[in-house]
């Protein structure tokens, strides 16, 4: 099985953040103007996107990477290993806190890759994101 630490790794990211990139174009963000694309990968190397989808009641916007993960659940894909997030701006946009529980709960300690439209800007492991999450360990 591919280590975050494999040569190979580097590949993945650059594809994923491509994938991040390029659903970041189907955003719809008619309020916010603030357009942001994520890509999921699956632990057998798959993609899945997501892109923010913005609702006249702003309250139902939905971020990216939720829109990603539940995509992904909705198509069968149980097993994650890294998520990217693309927006256009200098400093990294980093998941907000409700995609960040989300983002536990479907993926546990996935690799967090921040990204805009030049490049990598950030790296994180979800678990420095979130700490002491809460989860269904706790349910029973
Ligand atoms: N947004 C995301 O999609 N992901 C993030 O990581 C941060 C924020 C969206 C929600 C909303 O449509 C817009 O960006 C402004 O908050």
């Amino acid at each position: 099985m591919a280590s975050r630490s494999e040569p190979g790794a580097g590949g993945a990211r650059q594809r994923l953040l491509e994938a991040a990139r390029a659903a970041r174009q189907h955003a719809h963000a008619a309020f916010s103007n603030f357009r942001v694309g994520a890509a999921l990968e699956t632990a057998d190397g798959q993609i899945v996107t997501g892109c923010n989808v913005e609702n006249a009641t702003y309250g139902l916007t939905i971020c990216a990477e939720r829109v990603a993960v539940f995509k992904a659940i909705s198509e069968g894909h149980r097993s994650f290993t890294r998520v990217a997030v693309v927006a256009d701006t200098v400093e990294p946009t980093p998941p907000c806190g409700a995609c960040r529980q989300i983002l536990w709960e479907f993926g546990g300690d996935l690799e967090v890759i921040l990204g805009n439209l030049s490049g990598e800007q950030a790296r994180y492991q979800l678990k420095d994101l979130l700490p002491h999450p809460f989860d269904a360990r706790l349910l029973s």
